[in-house]
């Protein structure tokens, strides 16, 4: 019951990560703000934790969008009547290099992945202040330290989230607001599912996610509990020092460089 007291906002608390987070952080007793533009999973979600006996309501918002997060923010100050803690989980997948990304799916990954993060700080931190302070914690990806072939404009969204973190965090530790990202390796959800299907050659989703598995040193991809047991962890007092950091949790991928030995 780390949470008790504490008022969190979730983006993309409908699917995936989010919901793994929003679902942590309401069995810790916070009030959980679940905000997520899929409507029929966000107000599925809030129907299952409500008949849980959590405190829970979903804000259906376009969190790229100035207009909706300042709302949104307004209804969630007037049910909550505060705000301690942003984990900023919503985001999208999108492929092409150069020259296929058009400017419509530049715009939409920079606005989603990016700007959203901007924008629940621009509106959320005046709250969090009046708390006396507070955590933000931004998931990014590995693709903001490695590559891969056709994801121009999601790998420099998820940069751009390393650079706005270290940034928020310089400007508002004076308000004891602690910003931090999460940079996770590959995850069993239904973003990964989705590139599964994209890159499957044939192969079933479980063979598929086998396959990058292996690729992680731990020898299998993640699953979102293991994601929300670190934001609840950069959310909670017991990391008031960390600020500004960037926690890959990844199962090793990042770590392991491709050198193959001549006996192994
Ligand atoms: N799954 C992975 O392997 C993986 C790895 C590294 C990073 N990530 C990142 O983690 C975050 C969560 O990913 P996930 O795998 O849980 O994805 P997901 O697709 O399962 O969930 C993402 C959620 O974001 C919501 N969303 C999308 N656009 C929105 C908008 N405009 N307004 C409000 N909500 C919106 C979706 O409706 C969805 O519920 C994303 O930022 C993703 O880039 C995922």
């Amino acid at each position: 019951m780390e949470f008790t007291g504490k008022v969190v906002l979730v983006t993309g608390a409908a699917k995936g990560m989010g919901f793994g987070c929003a679902t942590k952080f309401a069995n810790e007793d916070a009030s959980v703000a679940l905000v997520d533009i899929d409507s029929e999973n966000l107000l599925k979600v809030e129907k299952d934790l409500l008949a849980a006996g959590k405190k829970v309501k979903a804000f259906v918002t376009d969190i790229s969008k100035s207009e909706s997060v300042s709302a949104m923010m307004d209804e969630v100050i007037k049910t909550f009547g505060a705000l301690d803690v942003i984990a900023n989980c919503a985001g999208i997948q999108t492929y092409g290099d150069a020259i296929e990304t058009t400017d419509e799916v530049w715009d939409k990954t920079l606005d989603v992945n990016v700007k959203s993060m901007y924008l629940t700080a621009k509106f959320g931190v005046p709250h969090i202040r009046k708390r006396g302070g507070g955590a933000i914690i931004n998931i990014s990806s590995v693709q903001s330290y490695v590559s891969q072939k056709q994801v121009v404009a999601y790998a420099t969204s998820k940069g751009a989230i390393n650079s706005l973190t270290r940034a928020m965090a310089v400007d508002f530790a004076q308000d004891k607001i602690r910003v931090n990202t999460v940079a996770p390796g590959s995850i069993n959800t239904s973003m990964l599912r989705f590139a599964a299907e994209t890159h499957s050659g044939g192969k079933s989703i479980n063979e598929v996610f086998a396959d990058w598995g292996k690729s992680h040193p731990i020898g299998r991809i993640g699953e979102i509990e293991e994601v929300a047991e670190l934001v609840a962890f950069l959310a909670s007092d017991r990391a008031k020092f960390i600020t500004g950091s960037d926690y890959v949790i990844d199962g090793g991928l990042t770590s392991q460089a491709p050198v193959v030995l001549p006996n192994s």
